[in-house]
């Protein structure tokens, strides 16, 4: 994406109350982060907005911690980062937890992070991440969850409702798929990354038909698109804040459009058992 049009996605955001910017180090190996600070600085939006961005788990030494901070500040423009986040568990380093953990503390003591927060991280190692701060708590763990994808019903929604954790909801449209704008005869564009996806693999997308059916007719029913009948569902509940990510300002026009109206009880409940029954027989073997 060129820098104008990422500008103008981030200002549409701005003009319709969006003030929580979700980036990472490593998308566009360190350009999402300098386009959204170059974008934050040129608007003058960097006192009305809340920026989050990512440690990659391959950096989670305590002195790489402090280098990818220091780099992610210059990126962004910011004094302080509003969010840091690890993305990912140290998998293949074999880092501490709380050799990271305490490197973050100390960045908020410094006053150049303001809260912490996780990213896929499973409960147990999200637990453990906790047990080694005693200044803050970890605010925040951003995990995969939309209509489709409902993994984090089952052991991490829990555990974070009991910990007051908010959850971050990446990927809240499934990547587009929950919109229906996908099908397995009218897969994304044969360069698009979603090619690879699991999802958008043309088993899942049939298993995904009774599901998008739902979505579309409650579109029908209360006047709104697809995409937002989804976010609509996901943000019932208030610890719940989906990130749709926008590749144009109209996306973004359209997924604010998914608050200040809600859907019935009854309606809820059965996209949510319908969601709850097609999630279930999505399959991530591909072959
Ligand atoms: N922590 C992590 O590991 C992790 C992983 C993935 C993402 N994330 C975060 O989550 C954010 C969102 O995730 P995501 O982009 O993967 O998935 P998403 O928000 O579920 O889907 C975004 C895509 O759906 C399409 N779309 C957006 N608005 C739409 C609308 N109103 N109607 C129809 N289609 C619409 C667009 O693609 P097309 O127009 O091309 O269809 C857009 O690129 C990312 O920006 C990132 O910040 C985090």
């Amino acid at each position: 994406m060129d820098y104008e049009r990422a500008k103008a996605i981030v200002a549409k955001a701005h003009e319709l109350g969006i003030n929580f910017f979700d980036t990472a180090a490593v998308y566009g190996r360190g350009r999402s982060e300098e386009f959204l600070g170059r974008a934050v600085r040129e608007l003058g939006l960097r006192g009305h907005v809340f920026i989050a961005t990512k440690i990659p788990g391959d950096w989670h030494r305590r002195a790489d911690v402090f280098k990818s901070v220091e780099n992610q500040r210059r990126r962004l423009g910011v004094d302080a980062i509003d969010l840091i986040q690890l993305h990912w568990p140290s998998c293949w380093h074999n880092v501490p937890i709380c050799e990271t953990m305490k490197a973050l503390e100390d960045l908020v003591e410094r006053g150049l992070v303001r809260h912490i927060g996780v990213s896929n991280y499973p409960p147990q190692l999200l637990d453990a991440a906790r047990r080694c701060l005693s200044k803050v708590d970890v605010a925040t763990s951003q995990n995969r969850y939309n209509l489709l994808e409902r993994e984090a019903d089952k052991e991490l929604l829990p555990y974070l409702r009991g910990a007051g954790i908010s959850l971050i909801a990446w990927s809240p449209l499934a990547k587009g798929a929950v919109t229906g704008k996908y099908t397995a005869e009218n897969l994304p564009p044969f360069n698009d990354v979603r090619r690879n996806d699991p999802l958008f693999q043309p088993h899942n997308l049939r298993e995904a038909e009774p599901l998008i059916a739902e979505v579309r007719r409650l579109a029908g029913k209360y006047g709104r698109t697809p995409a937002q009948i989804a976010l609509n569902w996901m943000i019932r509940d208030p610890a719940i804040y989906p990130i749709p990510g926008a590749k144009t300002p109209e996306q973004v026009a359209e997924n604010a459009g998914a608050v200040g109206w809600s859907l019935s009880e009854e309606d809820w409940q059965r996209l949510d058992r319908i969601s709850r029954e097609v999630a279930e027989r999505i399959s991530y073997v591909t072959y």
